[in-house]
Order: C-alpha cells, then sequence, then structure tokens
C-alpha cells in the first residue's frame, strides 16, 4: 500500500519531469533552427543585392527576380559554396544543419550537404509555408544502408516584395537530443523502482521498529485478568509517546491493583466479621436443642441470640454506608450548614455517654461557621469522632472539642487524654474493619472511622490524626468554608 502510492507520486513526478525536460530540448532546438533561418535568408539578401548592382549596371536587371529560376539557381550555388566560410563566425552549434533551398512551388534547387533527396516539399508544408506560416516537423529517413536517422526540421519561406521567391528547409539532427532523452529515461527506469524499493524497505522497517514495544505490550495486556493485576507491561527505553502510552497502563493497572485488592480484602473481612455472631447464634441455639429447658433458659439464650443480631444490624449498616460512598451516584442533601451547631448538638447528646465513664467533655466555638454539606453526614462524621473519644479514654478522663477558623477552612479538634494510638496502628486505623489490638477488649466493628473518611472527602475537606499511646489522641478535621 504504502510502496504502492510511493510508486504512484514517484511515476507522476517522473512523467512531468520527463515531459518538461524534453520539451524544453525541443524548444532550445526549435529556436537554434529559426535564428539559422533568419541568418540564411539575411545573406541570400546580400548575395541577391550584390548580383542586382551587377545587373543593373550592364542594364539586364528587370529581366531578373529571385523567382526567375536560373538566376536564383546561381545565387544560391554561391551561397552554398561560400557556406563553410560563412558558418566559421557561425555558433559552433549551428554547423550540423543541412540547409536545403526550394523554389516557390516546392521543387528542390539545392542542398548544403548529403541527405537523401527530397525532390518536392510535401505538399500540405509547402502550402503552408507559402501562406507564411513557420513549420516545425521532426522527421526519420532512410538511408541506403538502412540507418534511421531522426531529423527536426524547419521550413520558412523568403519573400521579394509580395511574394514567395523561395523555400528555405533547415534539418537538424536529432540524435543528440534523442540520447539525452534516453539517458534521462534510463536514469528514471533504474532509480525510480530503487527507490521505492529502498524507501519501501527502510519504511517497513522503521514502523516494525517502532510497532514493536506496542506489540509487546498487546501480549502483556491480553493476558491481564483480575487474578494477575499485578502483572506490569514493559516500558521501552525511549523517551516517546509509545513510553508514557506504557507508562500511563502501567499506573491505571496499579490503582486497579490496589482497588481490586481493597475489595477483596474487605469482603473477606465482612465476611470474617459477620460470621463471629453468626457462629455464636448457631452455638447456642445447637445447645438449647439438646435437652429441655426451662423457660428461663430459652428466654436467656434469645436475649443473648439478640444482642448478637443487634451487633449483625450494626455491621450490615455500616456496610451499606460505606457502599453508598463507594457507588459513583451516591445520595446526597446538600444545604448550607451551621458547622457550630451541629456540633454542639452531637456532644450535647453524648453527655450521658460520657457521664456513664465520669469523663468530662466540653464543647467551644469562637463564632458560627457556615458550610455547605449534608446534615446527616456531617452529624454522623463528628459522632463517630466523639463516640471513639469516650470509649477509648478512661474514667475521669477529659475530651475538648474546638471549632476555630484557618485560612478558608473550618477547623474542629476532638482532643482526648485517653489510651492513644501507637505508630504502628496509625497508618491503618482509617481501612475498614481495622482495630487497634488494645481496642480488642472494647465493642465496635473497626468501620466508624472508615466513614468518617468518607464522609471528610465527600466535603472536599482533610482529616489529621495526632497521638501518643497512653498520653491521649487528636483528630483535626479540616472542611471548606461557604
Ligand atoms: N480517640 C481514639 N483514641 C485511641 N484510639 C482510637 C481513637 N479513635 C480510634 N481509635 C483506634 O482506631 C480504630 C478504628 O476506629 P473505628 O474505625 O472507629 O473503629 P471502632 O471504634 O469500631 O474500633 C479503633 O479500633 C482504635 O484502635
Ligand atoms: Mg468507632
Amino acid at each position: 500500500m504504502y510502496m504502492g502510492i510511493m510508486f504512484l507520486t514517484l511515476s507522476l513526478f517522473s512523467f512531468i519531469l520527463y515531459n518538461n525536460f524534453s520539451q524544453d530540448l525541443y524548444d532550445h532546438l526549435d529556436s537554434l533552427l529559426f535564428f539559422k533561418a533568419d541568418g540564411i535568408i539575411d545573406s541570400i539578401n546580400t548575395y541577391w543585392d550584390a548580383e542586382k548592382i551587377e545587373a543593373l549596371k550592364d542594364g539586364s536587371w528587370n529581366v531578373y527576380t529571385k523567382a526567375n529560376n536560373k538566376n536564383f539557381i546561381k545565387i544560391a550555388q554561391k551561397w552554398v559554396e561560400n557556406k563553410s566560410s560563412a558558418e566559421k563566425v557561425n555558433d559552433p552549434r549551428l554547423i550540423n544543419m543541412i540547409v536545403q533551398i526550394f523554389d516557390a512551388k516546392g521543387k528542390h534547387i539545392i542542398s548544403s550537404k548529403e541527405l537523401p533527396q527530397i525532390e518536392v516539399l510535401p505538399e500540405q508544408i509547402a502550402k503552408d509555408v507559402i501562406n507564411g506560416k513557420l513549420y516545425f516537423n521532426s522527421v526519420i529517413i532512410k538511408t541506403q544502408t538502412n540507418k534511421m536517422l531522426h531529423y527536426r526540421q524547419l521550413t520558412v519561406s523568403g519573400t521579394e516584395g509580395n511574394k514567395v521567391a523561395y523555400i528555405i528547409q533547415i534539418s537538424s539532427s536529432l540524435d543528440r537530443l534523442i540520447i539525452e532523452q534516453k539517458s534521462l529515461r534510463t536514469i528514471i527506469f533504474i532509480f525510480l523502482p530503487l527507490m521505492v524499493l529502498l524507501t519501501g524497505v527502510a519504511g517497513s522497517f522503521l514502523a516494525s521498529q517502532t510497532l514493536r514495544p506496542v506489540r509487546s505490550m498487546t501480549d502483556t495486556i491480553k493476558k491481564i485478568t483480575s487474578q494477575n493485576l499485578s502483572s506490569r507491561i514493559g516500558v521501552p527505553e525511549t523517551n516517546d509517546e509509545i513510553a508514557e502510552l506504557a507508562h500511563t497502563f502501567n499506573i491505571m493497572l496499579s490503582e486497579l491493583d490496589l482497588s481490586f485488592s481493597a475489595q477483596s480484602r474487605f469482603i473477606q473481612d465482612a465476611s470474617h466479621e459477620l460470621r463471629t455472631p453468626l457462629t455464636i447464634i448457631k452455638g447456642e441455639i445447637e445447645v438449647a436443642l439438646k435437652k429441655d429447658r426451662d423457660s428461663s433458659d430459652y428466654q436467656e439464650i434469645l436475649v443473648s441470640n439478640l444482642e448478637e443480631i443487634n451487633k449483625l444490624t450494626k455491621i450490615i449498616e455500616n456496610l451499606l454506608v460505606l457502599a453508598k460512598f463507594d457507588s459513583p451516584e451516591i445520595q446526597v442533601n446538600i444545604e448550607r450548614v451551621n458547622l457550630s451547631e451541629v456540633i454542639s448538638l452531637v456532644v450535647r447528646n453524648v453527655k450521658i455517654l460520657a457521664a456513664a465513664k465520669n469523663i468530662d467533655i466540653k464543647y467551644s466555638y469562637d463564632q458560627d461557621y457556615f458550610i455547605s454539606g449534608d446534615r446527616n453526614y456531617l452529624q454522623r462524621l463528628f459522632l463517630n469522632l466523639v463516640e471513639n473519644a469516650i470509649k477509648y479514654t478512661s474514667e475521669n478522663g477529659q475530651i475538648r472539642v474546638e471549632c476555630s477558623k484557618s485560612d478558608d477552612f473550618c477547623k474542629i479538634n476532638i482532643k482526648d487524654n485517653g489510651i492513644g494510638i501507637s505508630s504502628e496502628d496509625l497508618p491503618n486505623i482509617f481501612n475498614r474493619f481495622y482495630r487497634a489490638d488494645k481496642a480488642r477488649n472494647t465493642a465496635g466493628f473497626g468501620l466508624g472511622l472508615s466513614i468518617v473518611k468518607s464522609i471528610v472527602e465527600l466535603h472536599k475537606g482533610k482529616i489529621l490524626v495526632d497521638s501518643e499511646l497512653q498520653k491521649g489522641t487528636t483528630f483535626t478535621v479540616l472542611l471548606p468554608l461557604d
């Protein structure tokens, strides 16, 4: 295909080149022929004028006109005899031209050189020339030895007064021109296929060179499934678009890999968390069914079962909330929310919880802060954080909640002096189902902070945590102000 187009354009180019070149050669030759004819007519006129003076002297002039054959043949012969000396001053390119002179009727009078005799001019040429035209034509003349000679000819008429007196035909060999045409043709016929072949081979080599990494990329990509997202495609060492493509693809693979493994870890963790209460319920029922029991025994078992069922319900509720955040069309009800007020309400609601552990909880804010957000989600966000603070703080502890301004954000600090979080656990506390070991003897599923993080992100905010074991923990939430 590529080579075909190449061949076509080059052919067209060569064709135009060849035609222009030939045309130029012919034009040049024709102008030389014309130049020569002009010179001959001039010199014949000179001879004629000399003759005329002689004739005037002896009073015989009125009998002669150029059309008078006998006299004109004399002039023409004289001219042809002296021609070789006259030509010496002429352009060397003119030397090899052959001059033939015909009379006004087209009958041959004399030739300057051997040329297979043309006794009479072809009728069409004679007619055109007598009408005053320049007649250019190319002829092939066969010699006695059967050689083909190519000539370019110009035929013009010489006049006397308004009448045609004689006709001159100049012939120039086309041998040199034909040789030049031939050598150009040879060049074209050798170089054209060679160039097409060369560019074709080079082109396909280059194409295969550039496409090789793409092919290997395709091979790797074909093998990638959700099972082996950890495989990466080779990035070519070049610094081009293909390398960039490979690199971008690898980044995409990493991201997919991360979210796929997070997803499957989440499913494992969720199943595990759901299984524990179910195992307990199953065990209790099995034990209960082993023999007949009092109604008080049954009641005890049912109460315990209900407890486990409540746990299950809570886990499932939390999972549903998290799943909502994962889905692209999460339903939110964004409105202008007085954040200072929302937090105030949350703190008031947990007062009883804190009082049960004799924890001193205080909330302070310097002014009302307004943000656009979902009121319910914001309540849940701060409830989770404050509940954690109470849960992970020992009796008689202290919790401080503060709301202030920081640049374009509302900054909320939730500070406790509880058990703290070790630096090993700190990076993981926002992961789903993650609970620090120390927290194992308190109730919980490790989903609270995951939800907190999702809500903060939904509001285009940030959450930071600073903690020291046995000293306490401070969570800082930054939410963009309205
Ligand atoms: N204020 C806090 N003080 C100490 N540890 C905390 C605090 N808040 C969270 N944590 C740690 O982070 C873990 C994750 O919290 P969370 O997601 O709310 O789960 P849960 O409260 O159900 O355990 C907790 O298990 C606990 O180890
Ligand atoms: Mg919690």
